[in-house]
C-alpha cells in the first residue's frame, strides 16, 4: 500500500526509471485533462455543476421532467466538444500508446478527446456525448434514423431519446467496468490518474483496484484530488500538459 510523496516535479528524474520501465499502464482521467482544451471541469469554480443543475440534467427523473431543457443542454455540450481539440496532455498519451507493452486509458469523460487523439485502447466508463439511446428501449439508436419534432428527436418507437452517458443513479454498463478489471487483474506496473478529483463512484474505485494490484500509482493534478494517501505513491501538483510534458521529454 502507498504513502503518498508530494512532488512539484523538480525531482521527477528519481520517479522517471520506474515510469519508462514499466510494461503494463492504466491511465484514468478525468475532465481536467482536456480543461486546457478549453474544456470546462465539473466541479470547481468554473465547473459545470456551479452554473446548471445536475438533478434536472443528468439523472433520468430529471430529463424526464424536462426533456427540451436537458436535451439543449447536451446539444451546447455537443457543440464544446466537436470544436475542442486534444492537448499536449492527450497527445503525449497516444504516444505513450506506442511506447507501453500494453496500455489502456479508463476514461469518465465523455468528450472523446483520447480517441481524436490517437488512443485506440480506450473505456469510455461513462459513454460519449455523440451517442445516443431510445429513452423507452433502453438502445443505441443512429441519430440520422430519428425523427425530429419541434427540435425534439424521436426514436421509430415513438420515444424521445437521450445521450448515451451516464446518469447519476444510473449503473454503469458492466462490459466496460469488467474489462478494465479484467486488465487489472493479472497485475499493472503504473497508474496515472490525471485531472479528476476522484468523487464518483464507482468509476473512482479503478485506480485503487490498479493500487492493490501493484500499479506505481501517479496522481496529476494542480490541486490534491480526494484520493487517499494510502492508494497514491507520488502527487504531481500541476497542469496535465505540463506535467506529462516533464514526465514524457
Ligand atoms: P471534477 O470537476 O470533479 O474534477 C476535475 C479535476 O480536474 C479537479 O481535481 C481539478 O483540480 C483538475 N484539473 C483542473 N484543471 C486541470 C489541468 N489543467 N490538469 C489536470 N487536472 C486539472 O471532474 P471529474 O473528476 O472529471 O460524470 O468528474 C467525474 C464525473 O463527474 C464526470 O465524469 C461526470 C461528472 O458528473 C458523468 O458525466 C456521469
Amino acid at each position: 500500500m502507498a504513502t503518498a510523496i508530494y512532488s512539484d516535479s523538480t525531482d521527477l528524474s528519481l520517479y522517471k526509471e520506474r515510469i519508462k520501465k514499466a510494461k503494463k499502464v492504466l491511465c484514468f482521467t478525468g475532465s481536467g485533462i482536456s480543461a486546457e482544451s478549453g474544456l470546462n471541469t465539473f466541479r470547481g469554480a468554473k465547473g459545470i455543476w456551479k452554473n446548471f443543475n445536475p438533478l434536472t440534467l443528468a439523472t433520468k427523473q430529471g430529463y424526464l421532467r424536462n426533456p427540451e431543457k436537458a436535451w439543449n443542454f447536451y446539444q451546447e455540450r455537443k457543440r464544446e466538444y466537436d470544436s475542442a481539440e486534444p492537448n499536449l496532455a492527450h497527445k503525449i498519451l497516444a504516444e505513450m500508446e506506442g511506447y507501453y507493452e500494453k496500455f489502456l486509458i479508463a476514461t469518465q469523460n465523455i468528450d472523446g478527446l483520447h480517441q481524436k487523439a490517437g488512443n485506440k485502447n480506450v473505456i469510455e466508463l461513462h459513454g460519449n456525448y455523440n451517442k445516443y439511446k431510445c429513452l423507452k428501449e433502453d438502445k443505441p439508436v443512429n441519430i440520422e434514423d430519428c425523427i425530429n419534432d419541434n427540435g425534439m428527436p424521436h426514436c421509430k418507437c415513438g420515444s424521445i431519446i437521450r445521450p448515451d452517458v451516464v446518469f447519476f443513479g444510473e449503473k454503469l454498463e458492466q462490459k466496460r467496468f469488467k474489462d478494465v478489471y479484467d486488465f487489472i487483474y493479472n497485475g499493472v506496473d503504473l497508474c496515472f490518474i490525471i485531472g479528476t478529483r476522484g468523487l464518483v463512484a464507482p468509476a473512482n474505485e479503478i485506480p485503487i483496484m490498479a493500487n492493490y494490484k501493484g500499479a506505481f500509482t501517479v496522481d496529476i493534478n494542480p490541486e490534491i484530488s480526494l484520493f487517499d494517501d494510502k492508494f497514491v505513491d507520488l502527487r504531481l501538483k500541476g497542469k496535465a500538459t505540463e506535467i506529462l510534458e516533464d514526465i514524457w521529454k
